[in-house]
């Protein structure tokens, strides 16, 4: 889509178009534009309405209703954060006392909308213009606009005495190819510029890869890595006032809400990141930390919680002999101990008639398909097979679950 083409989804005529495109996207594309040629749409309005339709449906698992009403490009919905994730960042900075935020390098302005609605003032800086233009769009259609407002412009030449907090998500995407950027030197804007803001301004927050290398989490911020439902979604450097703690990890609960539409529910674990687990032999019952708590470092945390130990000083598995509750790890049952033998795995399971497995795995090279395949299982029982290390050694767990 180029500007001409959000002009005209602008106009009455588009907003009509834009209607008709919500009615049947989400079927078969071919059946939807002949239904908007037959409702006297224009062809080039029409494919853009069913795009934006499409794209609309696309983003209601990232933001809900709100979706709806957005205006969207491929890749700026591809990059956006989530709305429960950018909501409780908007709650933080609120709860800090930051009134007024630039969002450096806005794109859509997920982030933003979230900050607005908090009842934060937000200046967006935007170099893509189509972007520019969408992330306006999207607040004036929030009916944040007042709050919300978007120039276009770099990044890196905005005046930030004139807030008291910075956001930026910087482009991890290459623009053009849409590859991810692995290395955060080739971040846009550049992450020198990003990581110095926090000198500049006591209230930064900068979105990072979870992926993030450790040693480039600068001198006293605190990294926090969010899990939504078990999927590890971002990292974020709390820097300056904001920080709190040196490590956080923070699981997000939106499927099991305590009500249908209620906001997710938030379970924080803290520490210092740097922290060793005791090592012992395998107990009775298998935790498997959720990934915020194992890119967070913060398994020893968690081992202390649990009285649990681990079984490799390099593998995130911890072990107890208590099943204790927790919302950090998923806890499985260890009926049996063998080192890796693919004959004497398959002949076991034969006579236990297993005949489903699900495999998890750390510390193992095994293909977990492939070891399914060569089981060649039969039979009516399930099981959890763990492929890990223990003191080295190539081990499998045979694990049944704990109920919740
Ligand atoms: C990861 S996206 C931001 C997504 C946003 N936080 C959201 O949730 O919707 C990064 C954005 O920064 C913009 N950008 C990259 N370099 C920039 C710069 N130097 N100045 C302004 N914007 C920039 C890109 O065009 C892109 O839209």
């Amino acid at each position: 889509m180029d500007l001409e083409q959000f002009a005209a989804l602008r106009t009455p005529e588009g907003s009509a178009a834009l209607d008709a495109a919500a009615r049947v996207a989400g079927g078969d594309p071919l059946t939807a534009a002949a239904a908007l040629r037959s409702a006297g749409v224009p062809a080039g309005l029409a494919a853009a309405a069913l795009t934006q339709a499409e794209l609309r449906l696309r983003a209601t698992g990232k933001f809900g209703p709100a979706a709806r009403g957005m205006f969207l490009t491929r890749a700026g919905l591809e990059q956006a954060t989530r709305g429960v994730v950018a909501r409780r960042r908007a709650e933080r900075l609120r709860a800090a006392g930051v009134a007024t935020l630039a969002d450096l390098g806005c794109g859509l302005g997920a982030d933003a909308l979230a900050a607005a609605r908090a009842g934060i003032r937000v200046y967006g800086v935007e170099a893509d213009p189509l972007t520019a233009a969408m992330a306006a769009a999207n607040a004036e259609a929030a009916g944040l606009a007042d709050l919300f407002t978007v120039e276009i412009g770099d990044a890196t030449a905005f005046d930030v005495t004139r807030v008291d907090g910075v956001f930026c998500d910087p482009a991890r995407r290459k623009a053009g190819t849409g590859r991810r950027i692995f290395d955060p030197s080739a971040y846009s804007p550049p992450w020198d510029f990003v990581t110095g803001l926090a000198e500049r301004v006591p209230h930064t927050v900068v979105k990072v890869a979870p992926g993030l290398d450790h040693a480039l989490i600068p001198a006293g911020a605190e990294a926090e890595w969010v899990s939504v439902d078990g999927d590890l979604v971002e990292a974020a450097l709390w820097c300056g006032a904001l920080a709190q703690v040196p490590r956080r990890a923070t699981l997000l609960r939106e499927k099991e809400g305590p009500v249908a539409g209620a906001e997710a529910r938030a379970f924080p674990l803290t520490g210092s990141g740097d922290a060793e687990a005791p090592v012992g032999r395998p107990r009775r019952f298998l935790y498997d930390p959720d990934p915020a708590v194992v890119r967070a470092h913060l398994v020893a945390e968690l081992a202390g919680d649990l009285d649990a130990t681990l079984a490799d000083p390099s593998i995130a598995y911890l072990y107890g002999d208590e099943a204790r509750p927790t919302p950090f790890a998923r806890c499985l049952e260890i009926t049996d101990v063998l080192p890796f033998s693919l004959k004497r795995l398959r002949a076991l399971l034969r006579e236990r008639r297993v005949g489903r497995v699900e495999i998890l795995k750390r510390g193992s090279a095994l293909e977990p398909e492939k070891l399914r395949r060569d089981l060649k299982l039969a039979g009516g029982e399930a099981a959890s097979l763990v492929l890990t290390r223990v003191a080295g050694a190539p081990t499998v767990l045979i694990c049944r679950p704990v109920p919740a």
